[in-house]
């Protein structure tokens, strides 16, 4: 231990300086810290020949002509051809001054240094002094932080894990710059740079914090929410987080914020930075690579992901927000859902089209339509009268019921109507007055206590009369129909800081409430971001089930996620791909896109496609805004109903695989639906794939995203892959009828792209060699489907390998697997084994074995001839009918 200290701080000694020795010597001494920013302390024309794509903006909170600009000690070099989305025109030269590291000291967990500003900065509430801290938390976690020390700054309220000492070994070595200083963060073995903030110059003013650093590759993903490319453009592409009510289009900052990024390094290995800080921010991509994180408050609070793989950095990160919540079972079904279900009457006459139009079902909501004048917590007496039986007539049926809440509670009648907001008054829980749905309304402040216990009561009081299964949280970035509040907002520098980041509407408080207003634990300027997260953790107390629109970091642990109000067109279908992807890589799993869209008329093929696409959504949804044409599957013609009912019946089929990936996001920090350079880092193919997403490691989905295809090409990696086409109705389970598998459609790829046949009702979908996957007969909702006989696919690799697993348990109870009141079951080629209770009652009743290279002469199961299975040497398929029992251990061999 005490060897690895001493080697660590001799790294600090030797030191390159990274400062440029073209700067005048008065530069380098600088000014003291505290002292006003004065005459310039750099020379504007030292240290200019840097490439247009090294260049870091030195004017990013204003626009600088030449002079302005080189008062700062920086060079101008506008671009020939206009402003905007390329190289800055005032950059810092090389070496520009601003922290030197000083005292570096060794910690119970790593170092600490005294950062001294040592040139004036542009920046009002200049911080003079910092300090540094490098924490070696794990062996493949590294953090840093640079706080004030002399005065408490805001702090993002997330527990992360406390460590107290140092890890004993470590995947990275880490490099402290003197002056200008800068922080080196390289892997180890190997010493590729994957951090390297001396590129550019650091800030740290009370509402300007900026730090850059080189990135080892292109390849970024992260950064949520956004409508883009998996992949994001390194060209200059600004992503701005602000959690923002806002219909999805590129290049605009969205519902959601989760400063996070993953790159993916030559070679496959991968790592991933999150910057711990909520408030506003952009995040600058430029093409040397590198990024600038540029924040208005708080501190920089950063973690390093070594990986080595994408999986461990994804893991790596959610051992720091948190693993995903346990949906219950009934939460992997069908959702159907449409703002202008005006009434029960309306409600139930959909609920009973889809079963008269044999759809399955598990879950009905309904928008705003149930409230009284749009307010929480209350329904209409005379539209909804029979409200509560209507939830519990769904009950019966065995479906489950959903409804919307908003956080804002009118505020507009007179004192003693509305109990949630009079006691909300009374309690004081609310944080502005603003203006939503049912006019003015009062904001309940979720960084206080006392408002969860108040939201709690309420919540409670309206479950007491409507005994809904979940929550959908809406309008919670927070969303506000004035801008700031009624009567406006103050002036100060919470309102107007001197930079606003690339928000929408150009103002912080554009769209949602006043900066200013104060909240139970800080500024709305520093927690409006978390609004989604803290209202997410109150309702999810209440029920396990919930799904918000607003996100941040962690929001995983708590709820789900929905895209928002997507336009029913194509481009907004092929964007919901990588952003489903994203948002399994942020660790919020149950995620899907309003399937057939939500603004705007669809259309049946592209109806048909979104469906089809939505049923490998680990969240499937569909919604309408209300005036828009009708689009729940029975809308469509029979031909379309066709196609729907066949992709609803795979993904029915698929849920306990399904569940079981969920189970181990849950407890293993997985992702479900997962991009394609997850499971195949080492393929750089994979690396931008995004039309295309798989299910764990086993199941690869490629939908058509076009409108008039009938073939669609998909990457597939080295490998077999056998298709699943119509294997939901079939994979030899009662009742089967389609045929299983295309002859010609297993694909021996050597990794490349395939094009495949993709009639209206068909979405291709491929079995991974090496994996079995657990089936079951579907039905018209888990409740029905949760019975029925199941089935393994058994994909064998050409050595004859193939491994599973199930996880099962009651589908709804909290926390089984934390009281280990569950069955975990592994699947081995032709050996299964089997354990616990829960699958009792259950029969086996099918396997389906692919990639049997010669025909059995014989089948057992469980030491006992089956004569009636079946072999076909075209597609080496091998179907077994069996029933055995599930709760016990069995075993079927061929030969
Ligand atoms: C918001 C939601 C949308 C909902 C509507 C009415 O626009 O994003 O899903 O239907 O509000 O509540």
């Amino acid at each position: 231990m005490q060897q690895r200290l001493l080697q660590h701080l001799s790294l600090f000694h030797f030191l390159v300086l990274a400062v440029d020795p073209s700067v005048p010597e008065t530069g380098r001494r600088g000014a003291a810290a505290s002292s006003p920013p004065s005459p310039p302390a750099h020379s504007a024309a030292a240290g200019c020949e840097v490439p247009p794509s090294h260049r870091f903006d030195c004017g990013a909170e204003r626009l600088l002509a030449r002079e302005g600009c080189e008062a700062r000690g920086c060079c101008y070099a506008p671009a020939a051809s206009g402003a905007g989305g390329g190289p800055p025109w005032c950059f810092f030269p090389r070496g520009y001054r601003s922290y030197r590291a000083e005292n570096l000291t060794a910690t119970a967990r790593g170092y600490a240094a005294r950062l001294r500003r040592v040139a004036p900065s542009f920046l009002p509430g200049d911080v003079g002094v910092l300090r540094l801290d490098v924490a070696l938390e794990t062996e493949s976690r590294l953090r840093f932080t640079l706080r004030d020390p002399a005065r408490q700054r805001y702090e993002v309220p997330l527990a992360t894990p406390r460590v107290s000492a140092r890890a004993a070994s470590t995947l990275y070595g880490v490099q402290v710059h003197e002056d200008p200083f800068g922080l080196v963060v390289s892997r180890r073995p190997g010493g590729q740079v994957l951090l390297n903030t001396t590129v550019a110059p650091l800030f740290f003013a009370d509402q300007f914090l900026q730090i850059s650093t080189s990135l080892p590759s292109r390849f970024i993903s992260g950064l949520g929410e956004h409508l883009a490319p998996l992949v994001l453009d390194t060209a200059w592409t600004k992503v701005t987080l602000w959690n923002r009510d806002m219909a999805p289009v590129p290049q605009v900052n969205l519902y959601g914020s989760h400063p996070f990024y993953l790159v993916i390094e030559d070679g496959g290995s991968a790592h991933g930075v999150f910057l711990l800080n909520s408030n506003a921010m952009d995040v600058v991509l430029q093409p040397s690579p590198a990024l600038t994180w540029r924040t208005t408050g708080g501190i920089l609070d950063f973690y390093v992901f070594l990986g080595p793989d994408p999986k461990s950095v994804v893991r790596q990160y959610l051992d720091v927000v948190g693993f995903p919540f346990m949906p219950p079972y009934w939460g992997l079904g069908f959702h159907l859902c449409r703002w202008g279900y005006s009434s029960t009457t309306t409600t139930r006459q959909a609920v009973a089209n889809m079963s008269a139009a044999r759809f399955p079902l598990d879950v009905q909501w309904n928008d705003l339509d149930y409230m009284d004048a749009k307010r929480d917590f209350t329904f209409n007496k005379e539209t909804f009268k029979d409200y509560p039986d209507m939830v519990r007539d769904f009950h019966q049926r065995g479906l489950r019921y959903v409804m919307i809440v908003d956080p804002g509670i009118s505020s507009s009648g007179p004192p003693g109507t509305y109990k949630p907001y009079d006691d909300g008054l009374k309690r004081g829980v609310a944080a502005s007055l603003l203006q939503v749905w049912p006019g003015p309304t009062a904001f309940p402040d979720f960084t206080n206590p006392e408002t969860h216990e108040w939201w709690h009561d309420m919540v409670k009081d309206f479950h007491d009369q409507v005994p809904f299964d979940g929550m959908w949280i809406d309008m919670n970035e927070p969303s506000n129909f004035v801008e700031g509040s009624q009567d406006g907002c103050p002036n100060n520098s919470l309102e107007k800081p001197p930079y606003v980041p690339g928000v929408f509407g150009g103002r912080l408080q554009a769209g949602t409430i006043c900066a200013s207003s104060q909240q139970y634990l800080s500024s709305h300027y520093n927690l409006h971001s978390l609004y989604g997260l803290t209202e997410a953790i109150g309702c999810s107390r209440w029920r396990p089930f919930v799904i918000s629109r607003s996100t941040f970091s962690g929001h995983g642990r708590y709820a789900g996620h929905w895209t928002g109000d997507v336009e029913s067109n194509w481009e907004q279908l092929s964007y919901s791909v990588p952003e489903v992807l994203l948002f399994n890589l942020l660790g919020v799993p149950l995620v899907g896109a309003d399937i057939c869209g939500f603004l705007g008329d669809t259309s049946e093929e592209l109806c048909v496609r979104w469906t089809q696409l939505g049923a490998f959504y680990p969240f499937m949804r569909n919604h309408n805004d209300h005036g828009n044409r009708p689009q729940e599957p029975y809308a469509f013609s029979p031909a379309a109903q066709d196609a729907m009912r066949k992709a609803l019946r795979l993904r029915y089929s698929l849920l306990p695989y399904l569940y079981t990936l969920f189970h181990r996001a849950h407890t293993a920090g997985e992702t479900v639906a997962r991009p394609l350079f997850l499971e195949f880092p080492k393929d750089p193919n994979t690396w931008t794939v995004d039309r295309q997403l798989l299910w764990g490691g086993g199941l690869l989905v490629t939908p058509v995203l076009e409108a008039g295809q009938t073939k669609v090409s998909g990457y597939f990696p080295a490998g077999t892959w056998y298709s699943l086409v119509g294997v939901g109705a079939a994979a030899g389970l009662p009742g089967a009828a389609t045929p299983f598998l295309r002859p010609d459609s297993t694909i021996h790829s050597k990794g490349q792209w395939v094009l495949l046949p993709a009639p209206l009702d068909t979405i291709n979908v491929h079995v991974r060699a090496g994996h079995v996957l657990p089936l079951q007969e579907p039905a018209f909702s888990t409740a029905e489907s949760r019975k029925k006989g199941m089935a393994l696919v058994v994909a064998l690799t050409p050595d004859g390998f193939a491994r599973g697993e199930l996880f099962w348990d009651d589908g709804e109870s909290w926390q089984s697997f934390e009281k280990g009141d569950y069955t975990e079951t592994l699947f081995l080629a032709a050996h299964v084994s089997v354990g616990g209770g829960h699958l009792d009652g259950i029969l086996l009743e099918a396997v389906t074995i692919l990639g049997v290279t010669s025909p059995p002469r014989q089948v057992l199961a469980n030491g006992a001839r089956v004569d009636d299975f079946s072999y076909c040497s075209d597609t080496q398929v091998l179907s077994v009918p069996v029933s055995l029992p599930m709760w016990e251990q069995f075993v079927i061999t061929w030969s």
